[in-house]
Formats: C-alpha cells, sequence, structure tokens
C-alpha cells in the first residue's frame, strides 16, 4: 500500500477539503460511528435538523460517543438533547461545538480541557459534507451545489455506497488528465479533450462516440478540491450530473460514493423518469465500475512514464498536491499550474461544447 509521502505529498498525510462522510438519509436511524482521515468519528442530528461530526472518543475514559449502543441512555433515545449528544457511559454532554456543556453529577462549570474536535460540516445535495483540515483552519471555499437539485424536473440521486478502496486518491486524481484511457477502459474515445486548472477547481472537458449508447457523448467534468468531482454528461436527449467521491480512511485507503442526478422528460419528473434515472445511475455505475476495477487490481504509479500524446498527469499531480502542502504554499501552486491545457493529438472543445460549462464552477 502506497502512503501520500511515496507520491511526494505532503507534509500534510491527509488532503484538506470537503468530502461526503455519509448519506444524508444514513441518520434516520440514529447516530452513526465512522472512520476517516485516521480518526474515529462520531456523526449525529440533532434536533434542530442540524448534523455535527465530532472526534469519537469521550475524554472523560474514551468511550466512544456513538459505538456503544448498548447503554440505557442509547435505547430510550435520550442521547441526543438539542443538538447535543451524551456520552452513553457516564453522561457528559457535548455540545456540536465539542465542548461539554453538561456534567449530570458536576456543579460548577465543566472543564474546558474536556472538549473534543468538532467538524465544519454541511448537509449538501443529499450528502454529508465535512471539512477536513490537518490543523483544524477553517474552509476556505464553498462545497460544489448544483441548482438542479431545486429542480422538481430532476430526480434526486440516492448514493451508491462503493465502500473501501485500497487505493491512493491519487491515482483517482489522475482519472482527470487521463484521455488515453477512454477508449480502451470505457469504449468511449474523445475526440476533443482539454483540461483546465482554476486554484482548487480542476476541470476536464471531453467528447466523442460512446459504444453503448451508439451516439456522442459531452462532458465537462470536475472536482472541487480533492474529494468530490461532478460530471454534466450530455447524450441524445439524456442530461446527467454524475458524483463520484472519495474520502480518506487511512493514508492510501479512500471510501468511495456515486450518484447520479438526472433530467426527467416531465417537469415534474414523473414515476416512468424516476425509474429511467435509476438506471441511468446503474449505466454510469458500470461504466465508472471499469475503472473501480482497474484501480482496485492494479500496483501504485508512484511515478508515470508521460507520453507527450497522454493527457497532463503531472500538471494534475502538482495541482492536486495544493491540498497536502501548508496554507502559505498553495498560491504559488495555483501559480504555476492555473490555465488550460491541450493534449496532442486531440481536439479543442468547439463553442457548442463549451456551452455545458454555463453555470458550473461558481
Ligand atoms: S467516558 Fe464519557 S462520560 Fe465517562
Ligand atoms: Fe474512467
Amino acid at each position: 500500500m502506497a502512503g501520500s509521502a511515496d507520491y511526494n505529498l505532503g507534509p500534510s498525510l491527509y488532503p484538506r477539503g470537503w468530502f461526503i462522510v455519509a448519506e444524508a438519509s444514513q441518520l434516520d436511524a440514529g447516530p452513526l460511528a465512522l472512520r476517516y482521515w485516521g480518526q474515529d468519528l462520531a456523526l449525529y442530528r440533532g434536533e434542530s435538523g442540524r448534523p455535527v461530526l465530532l472526534d469519537a472518543y469521550c475524554a472523560h475514559m474514551g468511550t466512544h460517543l456513538t459505538n456503544s449502543t448498548s447503554a440505557v441512555i442509547v435505547k430510550n433515545g435520550e442521547q441526543i438533547e438539542g443538538d447535543s449528544i451524551r456520552c452513553p457511559y457516564h453522561g457528559w454532554r457535548y455540545g456540536p461545538d465539542g465542548q461539554v456543556n453538561d456534567i449530570p453529577y458536576h456543579d460548577g462549570p465543566c472543564p474546558k480541557s474536556a472538549a473534543i474536535r468538532s467538524y465544519p460540516v454541511v448537509e449538501n445535495m443529499g450528502c454529508i459534507m465535512a471539512w477536513y483540515d490537518p490543523d483544524g483552519r477553517e474552509p476556505d471555499y464553498e462545497p460544489p451545489f448544483l441548482p438542479e437539485w431545486d429542480d422538481p424536473q430532476f430526480v434526486h440521486w440516492e448514493l451508491d455506497h462503493l465502500g473501501e478502496l485500497n487505493i491512493h486518491p491519487q491515482e483517482i486524481l489522475d482519472n482527470m488528465a487521463d484521455v488515453r484511457h477512454l477508449g480502451p477502459t470505457h469504449g468511449a474515445p474523445s475526440q476533443y479533450f482539454e483540461n483546465e486548472f482554476r486554484d482548487h477547481i480542476y476541470i476536464q472537458r471531453q467528447g466523442g462516440p460512446i459504444q453503448l449508447y451508439n451516439c456522442d457523448l459531452q462532458s465537462t467534468t470536475w472536482y472541487t478540491g480533492p474529494g468530490l468531482l461532478l460530471s454534466k454528461q450530455s447524450f441524445g436527449e439524456t442530461l446527467i450530473y454524475e458524483l463520484i467521491a472519495n474520502t480518506p480512511i487511512e493514508d492510501g485507503v479512500v471510501r468511495c460514493f456515486h450518484a447520479c442526478l438526472y433530467r426527467g422528460a416531465s417537469n415534474p419528473a414523473s414515476a416512468e423518469d424516476k425509474a429511467t434515472a435509476k438506471m441511468a445511475q446503474a449505466g454510469a455505475l458500470e461504466a465508472f465500475g471499469a475503472d473501480f476495477n482497474i484501480w482496485a487490481n492494479k500496483r501504485p504509479a508512484l511515478t508515470i512514464m508521460q507520453l507527450k500524446t497522454d493527457g497532463p498527469f503531472k500538471r494534475g499531480r502538482e495541482w492536486y498536491s495544493q491540498f497536502y502542502a501548508r496554507p502559505e504554499d498553495m498560491s504559488a501552486i495555483h501559480s504555476a499550474v492555473n490555465g488550460v491545457v491541450l493534449t496532442r493529438g486531440m481536439d479543442a472543445p468547439s463553442d457548442h461544447a463549451r456551452e455545458l460549462d454555463q453555470g458550473l464552477f461558481a
């Protein structure tokens, strides 16, 4: 298993950014025990509806806040009070800021030193997204949002939970530059292909014939930070937004999520549209599965033997390194990588293809 240092990424072990930690509907069944960024974590929904993500272990005696479901206060549904959560062992209560705000058998102020780490969290497009920074700094960009999520013609996604993959996320990000795998791996070779780097956003525009649907496909795909890919894809009458997300669990191990937001034929989307949306997501997952299977079985590519007619892997890796770098080094990386890159042997996107970009990367 190759880790961040093997790819010359650092000094952080894990990338800074917004990541999916759960599907929002998973919280309907109660608090969750999660593990990301080498940390055990507790995720719950407060009574106001607010999702809260804390480090998992109580400062008092180290109990996991959400994994000890045998405790009576958990069984009785008494663990959540307002937006706070009580430890199941002795009932210390933690607020969404990670501070202890009540100890049932203690008079006087709660010890400030009992605070545990709280992560910035948003509920966004059916997902719980959390901001990770190794030193607890606040977010420096917004997570992506598709306005179509609020358009009744679009059928909401339910996430495909793809589980753990023993691969460093660097290799998943390499896919953005990888024009030459689209024919052999997906049966959809590109005619036009370009990448663009804009600070924390990494864009790919590509299009060409796709065997599976016997038509042309055009896509604009972009990462917002290191963990969240969205792809607007148009083929025939179909328009979808695909989501592919990776969240580091340990150094060199990620959890992956996948979904598609589908534009129905009727407005609002009909029952038939909802059925077609499920099929569209399954079809997209099958295509993505071809990558997933390759990643699951390859050896790490610590360096890439990049030909002149390959896509810009090296520039993509330099872009990705910003999320492991010291904050004061990020702007130098932006200056080095920002701009449009064409791959030798590929057409540039037409003006028509660029129209797919409208309203994206806000
Ligand atoms: S271990 Fe959490 S309250 Fe005692
Ligand atoms: Fe792929």
